[in-house]
């Protein structure tokens, strides 16, 4: 029987969750993106899907600026998401967004802004429109909000430092 549980990442969590993201995307980029992340103080909430004692999933939302004519509005920026995959389409990276949410308006935080496939984040009630009027490098119907608040529908989006110049 499934026995997943979604918690909080704690720092003895860092090499399972740089596994874990490494095996999801193939790659190192995304796993040493978020130790970075992690590093600059600059992670806003971390999840960890774990399968009987295992590590099996792993959401980040980093802090996101929305810079305008007043002063910055904090949003958050989710990224990146990844699931073992083995476990994947099972329903973990879905538990894990709607478990974040929960936990960032809980936080008292508003929007939530994600560069991804709109055929899977559209589940979870991301939508261009919400992000459709933000000054952004990746504007595109790619790039989606998910308000839950008071947020501003437009800004220039400026990303955490670890996403390097990613900021436009
Ligand atoms: C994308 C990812 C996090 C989804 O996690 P998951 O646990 O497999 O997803 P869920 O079980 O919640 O949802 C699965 C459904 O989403 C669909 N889906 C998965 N990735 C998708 C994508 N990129 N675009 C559209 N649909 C996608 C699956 O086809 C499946 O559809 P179904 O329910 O009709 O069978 C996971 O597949 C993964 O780690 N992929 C590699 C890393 C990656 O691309 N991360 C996202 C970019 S930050």
């Amino acid at each position: 029987m499934s026995m997943l549980a979604i918690r909080a990442a704690t720092p003895g969590d860092r090499a399972a969750i740089h596994a874990v993201e490494t095996r999801a995307f193939g790659r190192r980029d995304e796993a040493d993106l978020v130790d970075a992340v992690v590093a600059a103080g600059d992670a806003v909430l971390e999840l960890v899907a774990e399968e009987e004692g295992s590590i099996v999933g792993h959401i980040l939302f980093s802090r996101l600026r929305i810079v305008g004519p007043g002063k910055p509005f904090n949003a958050v920026a989710l990224a990146p998401l990844a699931v073992e995959p083995s476990f994947q389409s099972s329903g973990i990276g879905g538990a894990l967004i709607r478990e974040g949410h929960v936990r960032l308006k809980q936080a008292g935080e508003t929007l939530s802004v994600v560069l991804g496939d709109p055929a899977y984040y559209g589940r979870f009630r991301y939508s261009h429109a919400r992000a459709a009027g933000f000054d952004s490098i990746f504007q595109g119907e790619a790039l989606q909000a998910h308000g839950f608040g008071d947020a501003p529908t437009t800004g220039r989006l400026a990303y955490a430092a670890a996403f390097g110049s990613v900021e436009g």
